[in-house]
């Protein structure tokens, strides 16, 4: 096969055939209703990127408790209520041809929701929100590995191809593996077993939950931010012992966070050309960083799991994603920043196009949970609104509900 021929090949995850190796990573849209409910904005949002032949849509997280939401106007599947509406997505996507699996998530101590109760295995404040916790209660652990499995039920009857599990990028599954952020000396932390225990029961849940010939996938979180927290050896062991659990995919990220840019890192493949083009003069004498900047991470997890490798973070260029899949450094590519900005991105690359738009510079992701979701850099006068925003402070406001 031609090195420039693997991103429309079909592929497989479990028994669900995917159209191409192209996946839309789980990117919260914060464009929901007051309790989560699916809203047209959410439907139109996803029948777009399915009508532009993405090959799997992964949600935003769906809290799956209402102590594991994370922002105001995030989706919900903690509730039998919010299935219609979750069926109208997974209709919407299905009637093009796409696939969608639910992002099953529990936000632990990164909730940033105001007066909400986070869940966490240690109090240790979280390192993104600040957020002072308790450690959390034998029945608490329960009832948030409980939540899981019963939202993987509500997935199913919605619909979805398949589901999701977000063990990655500092909430609730990645605080259980974390050194960092499990200090516990009980069944639930300590040595690396017990520290696997949580991720090991939220996975049985789910599975348990589901018909046998829906898949189960799971983001990863392969290494922590911080010194002395979790390796990518031990991460690699675990996810071998997870897959042997039932995962039929896995995607890697990174684990606890120090800043959001260890999973969204700034201006990826970004040269003094597109930073012009794209009004960022900082940039312009600036050399690019690295794309895939988790293909390490993939790499170390080939020799440990038999199921597909999904790859996300900064792929850009449609030569740097064929490379990743000539050399099997992964099996499926992902995007989270690039669909934002062009939901139309696939056709686009179906038809000659060689490099994604985005500039990865982050104003979306800064104005997450303060509005719904959104590329601030078009129309260009979405930048002014951003300037005026943070001119009137606000992203001073701590755990402030969206605006609009
Ligand atoms: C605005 C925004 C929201 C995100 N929401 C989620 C989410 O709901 N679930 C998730 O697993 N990752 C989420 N991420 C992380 C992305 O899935 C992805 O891992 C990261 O952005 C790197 O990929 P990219 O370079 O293609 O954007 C989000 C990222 C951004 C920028
Ligand atoms: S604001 Fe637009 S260009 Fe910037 S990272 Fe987000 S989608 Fe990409």
């Amino acid at each position: 096969m031609s090195s420039y021929n693997h991103l429309f090949q079909p592929g497989r995850i479990g028994k669900i055939e995917i159209r191409n190796r192209i996946v839309r990573a789980g990117t919260s849209e914060t464009m929901a209703g007051d309790s989560g409910e699916v809203t047209d904005q959410l439907v139109e949002l996803y029948e777009t990127l399915s009508r532009n032949l993405v090959g799997l849509i992964i949600t935003g997280h769906l809290y799956c408790h209402p102590r594991g939401q994370y922002a105001h106007h995030q989706t919900g599947i903690y509730d039998d209520s919010l299935i219609p509406g979750l069926r109208r997505l997974t209709d919407a996507v299905h009637r093009h041809g796409g696939a969608i699996f639910a992002q099953l998530a529990h936000a632990g101590s990164q909730s940033r929701v105001p007066g909400q109760m986070p869940v966490a295995p240690s109090p240790v404040p979280n390192a993104l929100t600040g957020r002072p916790v308790a450690e959390a209660g034998e029945d608490e652990i329960q009832e948030a590995i409980l939540a899981f499995g019963s939202a993987a039920a509500r997935a199913t009857e919605a619909g979805f191809d398949g589901v999701h599990i977000h063990g990655a990028n500092g909430y609730l599954i990645s605080e259980f593996s974390s050194p960092l952020t499990n200090r516990r000396d009980d069944g639930w932390g300590g040595a690396v077993a017990r520290r696997d225990r949580f991720a090991y029961e939220v996975v049985r849940a789910v599975r348990e939950a589901m018909p046998s010939e829906m898949p189960v996938t799971m983001k990863l979180g392969m290494f922590d931010a911080a010194p002395g927290g979790l390796t990518i050896d031990e991460e690699a062991g675990r996810a071998g012992r997870l897959v042997a659990e039932g995962l039929a995919a896995v995607e890697v990220s990174c684990n606890v966070m120090q800043r959001p840019t260890d999973s969204a890192r700034k201006y990826v493949a970004v040269g003094p050309w597109r930073a012009l083009l794209d009004w960022l003069p900082q940039r312009v004498f600036s050399s690019p960083p690295a794309e895939a900047y988790f293909a390490d991470a993939a790499r170390a997890l080939r020799g440990h799991v038999d199921c597909p490798i999904i790859l996300v973070g900064g792929m850009r260029r449609r030569e740097t994603m064929e490379q990743i899949l000539a050399r099997r450094d992964a099996d499926f590519i992902a995007m989270a920043r690039p669909f934002i900005r062009e939901p139309d991105l696939v056709r686009r690359l179906a038809e000659g196009g060689d490099v994604a738009a985005c500039t990865s510079c982050n104003l979306c992701l800064t104005h997450e949970s303060h509005h719904s979701l959104r590329c601030w850099r078009v129309p260009r006068q979405r930048l002014l609104e951003h300037a005026w925003y943070r001119l009137r402070g606000g992203f001073n406001v701590t755990f402030t509900p969206r605006s609009h």
